[in-house]
């Protein structure tokens, strides 16, 4: 089919379209109210239907001739490791581990927090939970115990699953002593924990509370729960414009469903094939497409624990193309700039058979137009850019290499994906015209698989998203169609950044660099960064009397923000400087600071109080050599 006959109809006729999407699924009882808003408004998805996802991406493929295939493929250069789990042994470890933690007291409902380095047992855990109706809580190991504290705090797990050790490029990372510090930070408590140990650093366990990984999984298998639909199937925290992350909540019946129509639809992928994501599964993109949509089209994932670069070069993501045979890879640019600087020629490529990749898909951040080219070039295969955010779960805009792909264009995303209906919104809410920049809006409802609340505090769904544009869900990100209605992504029009991939919030930043005893007022910016995308840099006024030096100053500013969120954050720069761009009413110009940080070109408003503090803060910028 067409990509204008299958979007125009996935707008138009949603719950026929979904309806024909859900009779992929092997439910336990199909759906027949596709689409409904409950008594708050929330648009739900299958209302009435009944699965399990632990049952459709395992179970369901061992009856049907993939119990011997590999599902789980893991390649760890980090410990020297190379492992695989057919769909049946993964079947049969999920099952037992969700005995075990049955066996611990996870009923159906309860929340389990993962907080796993990229090993395959962090998918066992996560089907587990599944296969029980349990909510589990990814947590990224990269965060520091703070996050991860407010983490426990709001989801109030019964269980936590976790490990001794996780391994950067050279460094071991006690991930148990990082536990035990966010649950001495934490006020709920977990009944117990269950921790993997690990040959390269194992841990104490405490009495009563800790249990090991291997007691654990030595208990009877369980069959999967059958839950609803619309019972909620994971909570992922994201970053929020506050200190406060949100609990973005997925649902099973929706997220199953669009998660198998993209395998084919976004990636032209087939059952059977190998699909490799090189994120993290602390992210989406690691809980969409390494750990569930592989697996609920029958292919191969692979948990590939090691870097783009120094693992030991860069050629480490053509040989696991190479090795594997994989027909779809998926990463974030970041992750190719590095790659660039270590390798500008790509020489590396030389050495590796790269024959079974089909496409090329990248997403996290937008992909750049230098390393769009690079890529082009190099790369006998198409190149796609596709948009999506933690809140969506998947693409909501791409090149749709399943249906009929387009002449892409560097620097966009290309067109919404079906079931998503976009409009770019200007100021006042009206309708933007081609080639004019707005706010990215998705017109209601959704298709499946996007968000359905924030956890504990619906309220804040619809004040964070539904209500700037009645009808219409708020992206957060700025951007335009084009006069051929290509979809350009042009960044955050909030105080979210993303730093190598990873998105983080300034305000929460903010809050950490304001509680320093030196500091009167701040503003931390995103600024532009050749291999990261951005990085964070603090703009600081000191209070009166103050009489500190401003070297130390940054450098304890870096380490209070990396002790509190975590190394991801990448905060090292400081700025110390008289005054801050404001508004009259007080409000500091955040925007018109990135503007003459990124060097771009900017309007002074006409509400700023004093337009001289703008060039006061472009030379201290000069001078630090930020512009
Ligand atoms: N656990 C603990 N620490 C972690 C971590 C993890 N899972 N991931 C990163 N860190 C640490 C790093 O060791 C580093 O610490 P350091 O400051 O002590 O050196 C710090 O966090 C910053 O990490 P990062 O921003 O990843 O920088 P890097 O220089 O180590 O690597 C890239 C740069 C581009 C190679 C890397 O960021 C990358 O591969 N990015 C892809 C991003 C991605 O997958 N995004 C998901 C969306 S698709
Ligand atoms: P996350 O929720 O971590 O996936 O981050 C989502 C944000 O990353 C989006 O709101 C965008 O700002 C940005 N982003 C992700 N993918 C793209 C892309 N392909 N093009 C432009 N921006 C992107």
């Amino acid at each position: 089919m067409s990509y204008q006959a299958e979007y125009q109809r996935s707008i138009a006729q949603p719950e026929a379209f979904w309806r024909e999407q859900a009779a992929h699924l092997p439910w336990f009882k199909a759906p027949e109210r596709i689409l409904e808003q409950d008594e708050q408004g929330t648009w739900r998805w299958f209302v009435d239907g009944e699965l399990n996802t632990s049952y459709c991406a395992l179970d369901y493929h061992v009856e049907n001739g993939r119990a011997e295939q590999p599902a789980v493929i893991y390649d760890s250069p980090v410990t020297d490791t190379r492992t695989q789990l057919t769909y049946r042994q993964m079947r049969d470890q999920v099952a037992q581990f969700a005995g075990g933690l049955r066996r611990l007291g996870v009923e159906k409902g309860d929340r389990v927090v993962i907080y796993m380095p990229m090993v395959p047992e962090a998918l066992i855990a996560i089907y587990a939970c599944a296969r029980l109706g349990a909510v589990h809580s990814v947590v990224f190991g990269g965060f520091a115990p703070h996050e991860l504290a407010v983490r426990i705090d709001d989801a109030q797990p019964k269980v936590i699953v976790s490990a001794s050790c996780g391994i950067e490029v050279n460094k071991v990372i006690p991930y148990k002593g990082l536990l035990d510090e966010a649950i001495s930070l934490a006020h709920h408590q977990p009944e117990a924990t269950v921790i993997l140990q690990r040959p390269q650093q194992t841990c104490a366990l405490i009495s009563g509370r800790d249990h090991d990984w291997e007691s654990v999984i030595q208990a009877d298998p369980v069959d999967p729960v059958p839950v609803k639909a619309t019972d909620p199937l994971y909570i992922l925290y994201t970053s929020g414009t506050t200190g406060k992350p949100k609990g973005v909540v997925r649902d099973h019946g929706g997220h199953a469903v669009a998660l198998k129509y993209s395998m084919k639809t976004v990636y032209n992928v087939e059952p059977g094939e190998v699909f490799l994501a090189a994120s993290d599964v602390g992210w989406v993109v690691g809980h969409s497409y390494i750990v569930y949509a592989p697996l609920l089209a029958g292919c191969t994932t692979i948990v590939y624990e090691g870097k783009p670069v120094k693992t030991p070069d860069a050629g480490a993501f053509w040989r696991l193309i190479q090795d594997y045979k994989i027909a779809a890879f998926f990463t974030a640019p970041t992750a190719f700039r590095a790659v660039k600087k270590e390798d500008p020629e790509g020489k590396l490529l030389a050495q590796y058979d790269i024959s079974s990749l089909k496409t090329l898909f990248l997403a996290g951040e937008r992909l750049d137009p230098p390393t769009y080219h690079w890529l082009n070039e190099l790369l006998p295969v198409p190149v796609i850019d596709h948009w999506w955010q933690t809140e969506t779960g998947w693409a909501i805009a791409g090149n749709m290499m399943g249906l009929e792909p387009v002449a892409p264009k560097a620097g966009s995303a290309t067109y919404p994906t079906p079931g998503f209906n976009v409009q770019i919104l200007d100021g006042q809410g009206q309708p933007a015209e081609a080639d004019e920049e707005g706010s990215v809006v998705i017109k209601l409802p959704m298709p499946p698989g996007c968000l359905v609340s924030i956890w504990g505090d619906h309220q804040r769904y619809h004040s964070s998203y539904m209500a700037a544009f009645p009808g219409y869900y708020l992206t957060g990100d700025g951007g335009k169609f084009d006069e051929d209605g290509y979809l350009f992504i042009m960044g955050r029009t909030d105080d979210v950044i993303n730093v190598a991939g990873h998105r983080l919030s300034t305000g929460e930043m903010e809050e950490i660099v304001a509680s320093h005893p030196g500091v009167a007022e701040c503003a931390v910016i995103g600024i532009a960064d050749e291999l990261k995308g951005q990085l964070p840099v603090g703009l600081v006024i000191t209070k009166d009397g103050w009489e500190g030096d401003p070297a130390e100053l940054e450098a304890e500013l870096a380490a209070m923000v990396r002790k509190e969120i975590g190394a991801i954050a990448c905060y090292r720069q400081t700025l110390v400087v008289d005054r801050l761009p404001k508004t009259r009413s007080g409000k500091i110009l955040r925007k018109l600071l990135r503007s003459i940080a990124d060097g771009k070109e900017y309007q002074v408003p006409s509400t700023i109080d004093d337009p001289s503090s703008l060039d006061e803060i472009e030379s201290v910028m000069k001078q630090q050599g930020l512009v």
